[in-house]
């Protein structure tokens, strides 16, 4: 089958690798230069775990290609998939602005080549607001084109698992109006099923709402979670023990419940508030969400004033530690990432920031800039530090050896905003330590602030 992806960023990128490693032609169209350049010369644009083969795989079996021309692109493809960007605009809802112009773009060619699209089928990866799909049609058609079909089909990859997650989906949601357009999305989604899992057919207005509806309700567990810590930490509970008793609950299940320093990503945030400006548009607010944005909003303060806390509000001249960068692990994606939002704070309360993450330390230039030193390894970023800050639970930091770190540090004191080390641990190896909803184990005789 002949794939056009419209926008290769990370749900464009691993979804064409992914079609092409299924023996699909796949071209990935860009128009950002930089990205397009490096990615014609086979150098890989993101960080993801299993990606890299199947991407250099594929281009060398002449499966993938890149371009930068829309036209050819489309003209040779039947399904052309938009993963456009749909960031958060100044009133909270998401920007079509992406998608509408290339939808018009899109009219442009088919009417430019007489006005019969020749059933291909335009499909929206991107995750938009209820509706979209409608806007999508109509901007095509309006340029008298006839014999196309719009389907939404939401990405639901986790950044990390992108790969895995696209190989190997849950579920597959297609909202489609028309028989044809489902039977041929069936087609080409066959081999990423053979395991079992639903190809959901629906509606476009509902496969554009589930998008929307998992990503909050994901949201809304983790800050369920966020407030349920903070409660504990004022009651002298453990989050921890919570989590676990209330995971082995099967109607509850073990999964979204860690705390921590609130979401981030390319994602919640703005698909959190994307919902809630529709819904209130409709007039039928989901205030639920409302709240799920503010809470979060104020989590990612909640491990700086522990730290302000603990040095008496002053923490001038003081030189931190930062562990984690990316705004989760196995990525380099900073966008939303908790960590910037602490570290801000830091330097201007006077402290400053040597910093390691195993993958975002060049990404996180863009928002950090030389504001902070960066380490070329998680010890390198120790070295004169007053204490250690975990910001993102990479599995590489999770069994460190605590005698460099003890002796680097100037004092034993680890801020764990992911709670990834054992508190009983920590007493027993004398640091001074504090995590998320959890009981702090305070200094001991010997280590003074
Ligand atoms: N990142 C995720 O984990 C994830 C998961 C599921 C869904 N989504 C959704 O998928 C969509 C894309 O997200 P992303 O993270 O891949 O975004 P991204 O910013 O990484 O990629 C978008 C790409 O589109 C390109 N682009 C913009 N305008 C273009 C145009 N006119 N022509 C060609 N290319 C153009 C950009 O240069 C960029 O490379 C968003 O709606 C997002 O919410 C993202």
């Amino acid at each position: 089958m002949k794939i056009a992806i419209i926008g290769t960023g990370y749900v464009g990128l691993v979804t064409g690798t992914c079609f092409a490693e299924t023996g699909n032609h796949v071209v990935c169209v860009d128009n950002n230069p930089e990205k397009l350049s490096k990615l014609q010369n086979k150098e890989i644009t993101i960080y993801e775990p299993g990606l890299e083969v199947l991407f250099q795989r594929n281009i060398q079996q002449k499966r993938l290609e890149f371009t930068g021309d829309l036209k050819s692109a489309v003209q040779s493809s039947e399904f052309i998939f938009l993963c456009l960007p749909t960031p958060q605009g100044e009133d909270g809802s998401a920007d079509l602005k992406y998608i509408l112009g290339v939808a018009d773009d899109l009219g442009k060619i088919f009417e430019t080549a007489g006005g019969d699209a020749q059933q291909k089928i335009i499909i929206n990866k991107s995750t938009v607001p209820v509706g979209t799909s409608k806007l999508v049609f109509e901007a095509i058609k309006k340029h008298n084109v006839k014999n196309f079909d719009v389907v939404s089909n939401p990405e639901f990859l986790r950044e990390g698992f992108a790969v895995e997650d696209f190989m190997k989906p849950d579920r597959i949601v297609i909202g489609t109006k028309t028989r044809y357009a489902a039977e041929r999305m069936k087609a080409l989604y066959e081999p990423f099923v053979r395991q079992g899992n639903p190809i959901i057919e629906m509606d476009t207005a509902s496969a554009e709402v589930t998008k929307y509806a998992a990503n909050a309700y994901l949201a809304m567990r983790i800050t369920y979670m966020n407030e349920l810590a903070n409660f504990c930490t004022k009651v002298g509970a453990d989050v921890d023990l919570i989590r676990k008793g209330m995971g082995s609950d099967s109607r509850i299940g073990k999964r979204f419940l860690f705390p921590g320093i609130g979401y981030g990503g390319s994602c919640f945030p703005k698909d959190v508030n994307a919902l809630i400006k529709t819904s209130i548009d409709f007039g039928s607010e989901i205030r639920l969400l409302t709240v799920v944005d503010q809470v979060n909003k104020k989590q990612k303060e909640v491990l700086v004033n522990k730290i302000l806390k603990y040095y008496d509000n002053n923490i001038k001249g003081k030189h931190f530690a930062v562990w984690g960068l990316a705004f989760k692990p196995n990525t380099d994606d900073m966008r939303e990432a908790p960590s910037v939002v602490i570290i801000k704070k830091l330097l201007s309360q006077g402290a400053s920031v040597t910093a390691y993450d195993p993958a975002a330390n060049e990404t996180a230039k863009f928002d950090l800039g030389t504001t902070i030193t960066y380490a070329d390894n998680e010890y390198g970023a120790l070295e004169n530090a007053d204490a250690l800050l975990v910001l993102t639970e990479w599995n590489e930091f999770r069994n460190p050896d605590f005698g460099i770190i003890k002796a680097k540090l100037k004092q034993p004191i680890i801020f764990d905003g992911r709670n990834i080390f054992d508190p009983a641990k920590m007493r027993e190896l004398k640091f001074t330590y504090f995590g998320i909803g959890r009981k702090p184990v305070l200094p001991t005789e010997g280590s003074k602030k």
